[in-house]
């Protein structure tokens, strides 16, 4: 019996985990282990030999017992060490400054550009980027067999066969949200919507996904002398400067009329983009007079109610600002770009406060 118990509490002693833990409790202590065998025997013999023998396996069996329970205790804690050691973190380290997150110019110019025209009274109005084909064009007077849906390589999206719900398009301008908010407020309004717009075309000025922001202020006695001041104060207050050249061009949308194009005066010499000098123009602006089909879709009497329009591109005005030559640059989501044009998270833009820093 002693032979047993130094045999098992060595190898107990020397087990280097759990499972060769077990095997020896299997082996030593289990229902067929030598501990068991021995106590088997204990029929064969005698009463006075049993009563020496009996108790002495009992107590070397649960020797045993408790040498396991030790043991395997003691090998959690080393485990436990091992992964307090492996995961040790010094939280007493600096953060690393150099690497903040920024705002991207696109939310940062979104701000100012609502800064600007909530001081001008117009509020804020969104609608969905995936809207059906009335609301992004026949509402908007333009009907299916209108040329103005080819030429804005619009994105439709996927029907299964024996779908009846009216075509959905990724939208393709602002403009359908003139409708939304005409049907939720009525006229008078004053609304300003800015969000994503997609259409398939991609050069250095173009890409399937860009920013819009819709203008519509309507009232009894609006005209295109009110649409002309917002702009113009627009454009002075969000370049910061006191006159910049605009250029209105007499142009073509179904759902204005009259309708203007409005480009910027710029130069584009050695690669820099520079607002207010040189000799080129960039359009960034559509607009004009809300055509009364488009004010009877909104459900609004247009013997008694008028007003303007515009949609102007978010990612054109921040590449003139912020002297981004390259569009597509906007969303390469390369960190470099995005830490050199980037803004600080609390750099937010007002009018009192400064619109950029
Ligand atoms: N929706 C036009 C476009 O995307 C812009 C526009 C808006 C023109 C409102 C006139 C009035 O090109």
């Amino acid at each position: 019996m002693d032979d047993l118990k130094s045999k098992y509490l060595t190898q107990i002693a020397d087990a280097a985990d759990e499972a060769s833990l077990e095997d020896i409790r299997i082996a030593a202590v289990g229902k067929k282990g030598e501990v068991a065998l021995k106590m088997r025997e204990l029929g064969k013999m005698t009463a006075e030999e049993r009563q020496v023998a009996g108790p002495a396996l009992n107590a070397l069996k649960s020797e045993i017992n408790s040498a396991l329970a030790a043991k395997k205790a003691a090998l959690a804690d080393a485990a436990l060490d091992e992964r307090l050691r492996s995961e040790w973190l010094d939280v007493t380290l600096p953060t690393r400054t150099q690497r903040r997150g920024t705002i991207h110019p696109i939310s940062q110019v979104t701000e100012e550009v609502t800064a600007i025209f909530a001081e001008m009274g117009f509020s804020v109005a969104e609608g969905p980027r995936i809207d059906t084909d009335w609301y992004n064009f026949d509402a908007l007077n333009i009907p299916g067999h209108h040329p103005a849906r080819a030429e804005m390589d619009t994105f439709y999206m996927h029907r299964a066969e024996g779908d009846n719900r009216p075509p959905h398009v990724l939208r393709t301008h602002t403009s359908p949200v003139q409708i939304r908010s005409m049907e939720a407020t009525g006229a008078p309004t004053r609304i300003i919507c800015p969000g994503g717009v997609y259409r398939a075309d991609y050069d250095q000025t173009h890409t399937p996904m860009f920013h819009q922001v819709e203008g519509l202020a309507i009232d009894r006695d609006i005209s295109m002398a009110n649409l002309k001041w917002v702009l113009e104060e627009f454009v002075k207050s969000y370049f910061e400067v006191d006159g910049v050249d605009l250029r209105f061009r007499a142009s073509h949308f179904p759902f204005t009329e009259p309708s203007a194009e409005v480009d910027i005066r710029c130069s584009w010499e050695g690669g820099t983009l520079k607002v207010g000098e040189g000799d080129d123009w960039l359009e960034i602006l559509g607009s004009g007079m809300v055509h009364p089909k488009v004010l009877e879709a909104g459900g609004i009497d247009p013997t008694e109610w008028q007003g303007f329009a515009f949609g102007m591109g978010i990612d054109r005005i921040a590449m003139l600002k912020y002297g981004v030559p390259d569009l597509r640059a906007f969303f390469d989501s390369d960190l470099r770009w995005l830490r050199h044009y980037g803004f600080a998270a609390l750099d937010v833009p007002t009018l009192h406060g400064g619109l950029s820093r």
